[in-house]
């Protein structure tokens, strides 16, 4: 069952989903050589319950930690340890945040220092995806049409889109109904109704699309080691059109 969203509950939703911006936009800056990830863990979890939000990933069926940050060849859930960055890693970090009851959920894909050319290029085809499949994310329009264009902008690319994970709906519960694939043909899934609130997330692969779970039975990484990356708005479908509620005017997000 699709849970469509009152005005103001889409409202305290962007709220949330300003504070999840606002938290990554901060990691972003943090994310440098040498800091562990479970320092970033740390920073994020006092940041966002200093402004009253709840992390909505910890304790979620028993996962321990505030972030998600999936290194390299990770695609999502890593568990964040005391690996410490270092200059040339792409570094996944997912986000979902509760405020007043609401939940917003996003996932940034940074650079650490330099990165090469064919890691920059696989962050930038997925944010690209991201936007195209948010394009689609409109009154009458079906779940299937975001997947599509999303497919459609990382296959051209060359990479591989990752098939076992996939977008949800998100609102009083981090995992709603639908379903939304990264992938599909137009026209296919529900249809789209204001009130509609998705997380759009692309999870891609630099090689195959195949994925390995690791013994903590949360992270998931790509099977042949290529770099993966992963970007995250959760959305709301308005007769205006699409909704952005996890995006700030300023600093690094989409
Ligand atoms: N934010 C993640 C998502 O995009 C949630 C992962 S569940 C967790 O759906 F428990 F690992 F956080
Ligand atoms: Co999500």
């Amino acid at each position: 069952m699709i849970i469509r969203k009152s005005q103001a509950e889409i409202e305290g939703m962007a709220r949330a989903g300003e504070l999840v911006s606002d938290t990554l936009a901060m990691i972003g800056e943090e994310l440098r050589p040498g800091i562990s990830m479970l320092e970033l863990d740390r920073l994020a979890e006092s940041y966002i319950r200093e402004r009253g939000g709840v992390p909505t990933s910890k304790g979620y069926r028993g996962y321990p930690a505030t972030l998600c940050i999936s290194p390299n060849a990770m695609i999502v859930h890593g568990i964040p340890t005391d690996y410490r960055a270092a200059e040339g890693d792409v570094v996944s970090v997912d986000l979902g945040i509760t405020l007043d009851g609401l939940i917003a959920d996003s996932a940034y894909t940074f650079g650490v220092g330099e990165i090469s050319p064919e890691a920059q290029q696989l962050l930038d085809v997925c944010q690209e995806a991201l936007v195209a499949g948010i394009e689609q994310a409109r009154v009458g329009n079906h779940v299937a049409d975001i997947g599509h264009a999303i497919q459609q902008v990382v296959e051209s690319a060359g990479f591989s889109v990752v098939r076992s994970l996939v977008g949800h709906g998100v609102g009083r519960a981090y995992h709603e109904d639908p379903q939304v694939p990264n992938f599909g043909e137009p026209g296919n899934g529900p249809e789209l109704l204001p009130g509609m609130t998705l997380a759009i997330e692309p999870m891609i692969n630099a090689g195959a699309p195949e994925v390995v779970m690791h013994a903590d039975e949360w992270s998931i990484s790509s099977a042949d080691g290529s770099l993966s990356a992963h970007f995250e708005h959760t959305g709301a479908v308005t007769a205006e059109g699409p909704r952005v509620l996890t995006a700030v005017a300023s600093g690094v997000r989409t």
